[in-house]
């Protein structure tokens, strides 16, 4: 049987793009190669920006999110010259954050997807996306189909393949294979990641700037909060107990002048690299990229998932018009549409890494930096048109 789509992977991108196909009456295959648990169960990000939650809502994907997400219009900065709190609701466009769980999303994704008679095949890695002898760079089988090699499976076959796949999948690797370049660049920080069986400590999404690095609070859950530490690069999550943990969250987050954090069990730790590139051209023929697959956004502005939702949409669109008009016109403006859109986010999240992180060190160059740092922060607490800058930013996409 051949599907209209094959969408490997089934993150976000994957996820939505395989509810809007549907709806639109395009037949398509879901590829993971993990089982269903392990992706329902992966706790990531959080934040949902107007623009997603907008396009979930009107594709019949929120009700979860309605349901049991919540609003967040306010963020916190803290630092050794106190603390202020921006209420970015009220800011630039307006616009709040919902917050609610990622997993808990994709749960309602893969139901939906399931309910509208999606086929998701669970435990079923993509080995490569491939053609025939002479094949073209996508990988066309002839006849406008596209075939992707399972691992111990059989072959499946489409007209066209979306790669949904992450940073680190086939997807993008046929893509880089045959010339695609990608813009890069390494934040040179790290995150040990920590989320924990614990309230939230402060009402908003919290930022701390302190000399021996930043951190971060993120509500998730009434009963799990994540936390961020910079940490050096290369550092092993194991190096850091539950007490080492706490200790430098209460020096960093100052517990002394602030009131104390509400504990709990430390239930996943990971350190992050903060990295970000894109692609310059997220697809070509029968191959085209959503998500990860198409670029890796570091996670300090939170705009990951929201960059998956917006390529999934502007995707299914494109394929719509290709697969049920024979119109590629959609095919041919994606990376025109969604790029700028793209480097918008890239360009403030470095803008936020530039807040959040100072250099180490006492010498002439960490001491400017670090006063650079601070200058950023004071001009975000007292410019009102700074303060626009950051709220508009912080959540459009
Ligand atoms: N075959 C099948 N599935 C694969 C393969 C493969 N070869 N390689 C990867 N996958 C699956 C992974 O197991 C994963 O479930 O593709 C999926 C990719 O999902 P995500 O990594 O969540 O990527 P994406 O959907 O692009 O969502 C991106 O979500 O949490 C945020 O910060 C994250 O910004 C990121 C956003």
């Amino acid at each position: 049987a051949q599907a209209g789509v094959v969408i490997v992977g089934a993150g976000p991108a994957g996820l939505v793009l395989g509810n809007l196909l549907l709806d639109r009456g395009i037949d398509c295959v879901i590829l993971e190669r993990r089982d269903r648990a392990a992706v329902e169960g992966r706790a990531r990000a959080g934040f949902l920006a107007a623009h997603s939650v907008r396009v979930l809502t009107e594709n019949g994907l929120a009700a979860g999110l309605l349901a049991r997400g919540k609003t967040h219009t306010t963020c916190l900065f803290r630092s050794v010259r106190g603390q202020f709190t921006l209420d970015y609701g009220k800011l630039g466009l307006g616009e709040p954050h919902t917050v609610y769980p990622q997993q808990e999303l994709v749960r309602d994704l893969i139901a939906e997807y399931l309910r509208r008679g999606g086929e998701i095949r669970f435990g079923a890695e993509a080995e490569e996306v491939a053609g025939e002898a002479g094949g073209e760079a996508a990988g066309e089988a002839g006849e406008g189909r596209v075939r992707v090699r399972v691992r111990g499976g059989a072959d499946v076959t489409g007209r066209y393949v979306a790669g949904c796949d992450g940073h680190r999948g086939i997807g993008r690797a046929a893509l880089t294979a045959h010339g695609t370049r990608t813009a890069r660049r390494d934040h040179g920080v790290s995150w040990l990641a920590v989320l924990v069986a614990a309230p939230p400590s402060l009402e908003a999404v919290g930022y701390a700037l302190h000399e021996r690095g930043f951190a971060g609070h993120m509500a998730r859950t009434a009963a799990v909060t994540r936390y961020y530490l910079q940490c050096p690069r290369g550092t092993d999550p194991a190096d850091w107990s539950e007490d080492r943990i706490w200790t430098e969250l209460a020096i960093r987050l100052r517990t002394d002048e602030f009131g104390p954090l509400r504990q709990g069990a430390v239930l996943e730790k990971a350190v992050v690299d903060l990295r970000s590139d894109v692609l310059e051209s997220p697809g070509a023929g029968r191959l085209w990229l959503a998500g990860d697959a198409a670029g890796l956004i570091s996670p300090s502005a939170a705009k990951g998932a929201n960059l998956a939702v917006l390529q999934a949409e502007l995707l299914a669109r494109a394929l719509e018009g290709a697969l049920a008009h024979g119109d590629g016109t959609g095919l041919a403006r994606y990376a025109a549409d969604c790029l700028p859109r793209v480097w918008r986010a890239h360009e403030f999240s470095h803008w936020m890494s530039g807040l959040l992180h100072g250099p180490a060190g006492e010498d002439d160059e960490a001491r400017y930096g670090r006063a650079l740092q601070y200058a950023r922060l004071e001009s975000l607490r007292t410019s009102r048109t700074h303060q626009d800058f950051f709220a508009e930013n912080y959540t459009g996409i």
